[in-house]
């Protein structure tokens, strides 16, 4: 709470500190980019966006619903602006054209996991450590990622016929640099290691008491029948204590490495 009222603090001081200095130069910063179709009444004025992230200690909540169509609610045509995805592959040196009304099925189809490029390594960067993208969506991953109803993280537009989504509210902040290890620990009395949790699901072979992420991907990797990527969404994120405590995080699980690969911290 203490926390919260600094950073509003901070956040009116700054804005009024911008304000008096003059707002005709955050416009430029903006050139060039795509804006939102839909601009969200939560949206921080211009000026703020301007501040460090550190310092701003601002927190983004968005929904998953709110660009429902992920690449295509923000990258539109905008009065004489053109961010249209077929637009900004223009931009690319020696990038193969693509028809103007391209989704982002047309880029997946040459951007696959096995392609040279896949999408999931280049498009994280370009957004996540963007300037215009960092402090308009705090670095969302909602905004492109959907929680479906089977724990699945699709991305918008990529996702089957049929498919079904929970909605949820996100935010940014890592409160766990080491991932399971930072919030499955003992607390007093309380066991909440690992190898707690587990002893209360029905029938789970039993796991040492040091058990990390690396022991439950053996059994829980992606060919499994449970796959992490499938079990421990819907438990964290549709939880009754993680989205209070922890406001649906992604990044207190999952971390981007330098290249652009966004990994499971332990992992
Ligand atoms: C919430 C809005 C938003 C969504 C959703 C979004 N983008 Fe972007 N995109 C941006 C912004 C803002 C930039 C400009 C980043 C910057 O340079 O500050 C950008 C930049 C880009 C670029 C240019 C990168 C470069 O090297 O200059 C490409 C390509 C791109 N986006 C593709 C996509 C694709 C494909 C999707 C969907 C999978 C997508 N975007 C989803 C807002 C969005
Ligand atoms: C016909 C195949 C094809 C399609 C379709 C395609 N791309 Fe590409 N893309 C490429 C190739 C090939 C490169 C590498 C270009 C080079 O570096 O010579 C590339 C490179 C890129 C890069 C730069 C990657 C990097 O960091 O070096 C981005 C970003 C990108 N594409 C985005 C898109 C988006 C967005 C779409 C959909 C609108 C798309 N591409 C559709 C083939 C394709
Ligand atoms: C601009 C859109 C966009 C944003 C923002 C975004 N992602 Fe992604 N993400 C993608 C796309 C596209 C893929 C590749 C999907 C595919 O190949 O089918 C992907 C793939 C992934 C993968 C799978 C990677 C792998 O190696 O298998 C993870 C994990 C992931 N994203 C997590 C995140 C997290 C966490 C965030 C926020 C910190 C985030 N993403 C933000 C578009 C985005
Ligand atoms: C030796 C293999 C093995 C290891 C190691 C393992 N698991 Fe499991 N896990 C299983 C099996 C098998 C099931 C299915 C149990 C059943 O339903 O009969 C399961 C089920 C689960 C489930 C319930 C999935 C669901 O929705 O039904 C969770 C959650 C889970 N494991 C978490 C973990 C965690 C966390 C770890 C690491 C501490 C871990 N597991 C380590 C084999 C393993
Ligand atoms: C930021 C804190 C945090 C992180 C990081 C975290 N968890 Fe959790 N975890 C929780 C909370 C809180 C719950 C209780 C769920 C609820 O009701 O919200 C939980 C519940 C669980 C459960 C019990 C699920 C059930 O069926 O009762 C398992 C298993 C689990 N987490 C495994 C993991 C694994 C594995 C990782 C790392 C990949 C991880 N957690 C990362 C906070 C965290
Ligand atoms: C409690 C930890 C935890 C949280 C919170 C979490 N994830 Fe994950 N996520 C995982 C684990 C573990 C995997 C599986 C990694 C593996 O198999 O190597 C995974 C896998 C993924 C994948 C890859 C799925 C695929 O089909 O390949 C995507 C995309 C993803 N997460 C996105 C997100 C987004 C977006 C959020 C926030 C809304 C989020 N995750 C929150 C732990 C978490």
């Amino acid at each position: 709470m203490k926390f919260r009222k600094l950073a509003i603090l901070l956040l009116i001081v700054t804005v009024m500190a911008l304000l008096a200095v003059g707002c005709g130069q955050s416009q430029t910063a903006e050139k060039g980019k795509p804006e939102q179709a839909q601009p969200q009444p939560s949206e921080k004025p211009k000026e703020s966006t301007e501040k460090p992230k550190e310092s701003a200690a601002q927190v983004v909540t968005l929904s998953s619903s709110d660009q429902p169509q992920g690449c295509a609610s923000c990258h539109v045509k905008n009065g004489d602006k053109d961010y249209t995805l077929a637009a900004e592959v223009k931009k690319i040196q020696n990038h193969p054209t693509v028809p103007a009304d391209a989704t982002v099925k047309t880029c997946i189809a040459c951007h696959s996991e096995k392609s040279p490029k896949p999408f999931k390594w280049v498009l994280h960067k370009v957004h996540l450590e963007s300037k215009i993208y960092g402090s308009k969506y705090d670095s969302a991953c909602v905004t492109c990622h959907k929680l479906t109803s089977t724990g699945l993280l699709t991305v918008k537009g990529l996702e089957a016929d049929g498919t079904k989504f929970t909605d949820i509210k996100s935010t940014n902040e890592d409160k766990a640099p080491q991932g399971c290890a930072s919030c499955h620990v003992k607390k007093g009395d309380k066991d909440y290691t690992l190898a707690a949790e587990v002893k209360k699901i029905q029938n789970h072979p039993t796991v040492s008491p040091n058990a990390t992420v690396k022991t439950c991907i053996a059994c829980h990797s992606e060919k499994s029948p449970k796959p992490f990527k499938q079990v421990l969404h819907l438990v964290h994120l549709q939880g009754k204590i993680y989205p209070q405590n922890y406001l649906n995080s992604c990044v207190n699980c999952h971390i981007q490495t330098p290249t652009g690969e966004m990994k499971v911290k332990g992992l």
